[in-house]
């Protein structure tokens, strides 16, 4: 009877994943789509408390009862706690988290059969396959934990921690590929010397080891631009190492939801591939990072709103670029209220250019703008937008850098083929942000000493306040 009710409450949360994935695909629909994923989850681990400790002792509940309430805490705090621009490492920890919990679940279940050899294996598995299993989580999840810190860090604190040599490095694929397949083909050794003696934990433990270190590797030589493939492909790991352990817990809802983070995780690594022009072979086994070319210091004279507002007058039509910047000064709302107020006095066309990895994680720019309300159907899409750009009077560039930065064209340097939005192609351009300073590839802009292009320096919510004041005056 028990198993029937938990055989429904796993196809129960399969289906929620199943339609909360759909549902994430457009941002009109992915609260929702969280929500149902969530939920799904909460019947998950619920249907496993019960099948676990139904008529057990109050240990057990205690136990269970303590991890559910001490995680859920601490991810609501962390949740409410992160900033918007603290998004992407914060997924990158909990991709690294994902692997480790599996590969520690499974190294438990592992563990358990190999000490007491007097203990049912779940129906159809011998030793064997439950050790080569475990190994195979551990080879998935521990690389995942090590990468995905090192992706953390490269994506934030390690720039400041290390130094510019951990987020480019200049140095790595022609002596780091021979070690990384050796060390690769040597756990898959060490996981087939396990089947002939499967109570030796040696192996295991050398497996984790190397697994962390090839974690390390991986991560290590990708720079700049192409950290949105690695932090995507890494998500995906972490459902494979979880799929690995359902299979040795048993846990069909585990494997459901494993292979589902797999796959969904794999094709945003596509998707991530196909946004930079890269292929996946390239990106993990070439460095685009490093880039010796000499860094010239050159200078140009800052607008002012008064200018900036001045052309803003007399056009027709608008495209507003947003990145990066935009999310740190969250200036989404100045933003919006900018693109009424010009179509409004001015009667201009107004549009968003979205660049697929501009900010710092997918989507960071839509979910910006949809927070402010800007009607979807403003927001377009790159390939969409290019076209557009040479009728356009001014593209008002926001806090964005390598995305639209005219050295991707060339052949050179860590963006080198990333397609970009055309901004140089409109009559004017006007870029607002702190300074000259390099985006996150660390790559000079020559857009910003256009003779067409005005820079207004200075935090992207001050300038847009600045500017909406400037245009009011008008
Ligand atoms: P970036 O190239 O990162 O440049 C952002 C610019 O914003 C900086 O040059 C900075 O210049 C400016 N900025 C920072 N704070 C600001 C503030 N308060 N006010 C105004 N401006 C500010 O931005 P992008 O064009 O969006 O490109 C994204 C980059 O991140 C790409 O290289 C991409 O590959 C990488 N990346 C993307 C992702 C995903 S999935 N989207 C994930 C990881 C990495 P100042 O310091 O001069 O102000």
């Amino acid at each position: 009877m028990l198993g029937d009710w938990v055989s429904i409450g796993y196809l129960f949360s399969a289906v929620l994943f199943i339609l909360g994935l759909k549902q994430l695909g457009h941002p009109r629909t992915a609260p929702r789509g969280n929500q149902l994923g969530a939920m799904g989850m909460l019947v998950a681990v619920l249907t496993t408390v019960a099948e676990m400790q139904f008529g057990d002792g109050i240990e057990g509940w205690i136990l269970i009862g303590s991890g559910l309430l001490i995680g859920s805490l601490i991810g609501a705090i962390m949740a409410i706690r992160v900033e918007m621009t603290g998004m992407p490492e914060m997924v990158a920890l909990f991709n690294g988290f994902g692997g480790a919990a599996s590969a520690l679940v499974a190294l438990s279940e592992s563990w358990k059969y190999i000490e007491d050899s007097s203990l049912e294996l779940p129906t159809g598995l011998d030793l064997q396959v439950v050790v080569v299993a475990a190994g195979l989580s551990a080879l998935v999840g521990w690389m995942t934990l090590t990468g995905s810190l090192l992706a953390m860090l490269k994506l934030k604190g390690g720039v400041e921690i290390f130094g510019k040599w951990i987020r480019t490095p200049t140095w790595g694929p022609g002596w780091l590929n021979p070690i990384k397949a050796i060390l690769f083909f040597g756990v898959l050794g060490l996981i087939y010397l396990s089947i002939d003696d499967p109570t030796n934990t040696d192996y295991l433990f050398a497996i984790i080891g190397i697994s962390c270190l090839l974690g390390v590797l991986l991560v290590l030589p990708i720079g700049g631009a192409d950290m949105p493939v690695v932090v995507s492909l890494l998500n995906s790991l972490s459902g494979i190492a979880a799929a690995f352990t359902g299979f040795i817990i048993g846990n069909s809802v585990l494997i459901v939801a494993g292979s589902l983070v797999g796959a969904s995780g794999l094709i945003l690594t596509f998707i991530m591939c196909k946004a930079m022009n890269r292929e996946l072979k390239d990106v993990l086994f070439k460095a685009f990072g490093g880039s010796d070319k000499e860094q010239v210091t050159r200078t140009k004279v800052g607008s002012d709103a008064d200018e900036v507002a001045m052309m803003v007058d007399g056009a027709q039509k608008i495209i507003i670029v947003p990145g990066y910047g935009m999310a740190v000064s969250q200036c989404q709302h100045q933003v919006k209220e900018f693109a009424d107020l010009v179509s409004e006095r001015f009667d201009t066309e107004v549009k968003y250019a979205i660049h697929p990895v501009a900010g710092r994680m997918p989507g960071h720019m839509n979910v910006l703008l949809a927070e402010a309300n800007v009607p979807y159907d403003q927001l377009i899409e790159m390939d969409e937008i290019n076209p557009e750009l040479p009728e356009a009077d001014i593209a008002l560039v926001i806090g964005a850098n390598d995305t639209c930065n005219p050295v991707a064209r060339t052949k050179e340097g860590p963006l080198a083929g990333m397609p970009i939005i055309d901004v140089d192609k409109a009559s004017t351009v006007v870029i607002i942000k702190r300074s000259l300073s390099v985006g996150y590839a660390g790559v000079d802009n020559d857009l910003f000493f256009m003779d067409k292009t005005m820079m207004l320096f200075g935090d992207g919510k001050k300038m847009m306040n600045e500017l909406n004041a400037a245009v009011k005056e008008l």
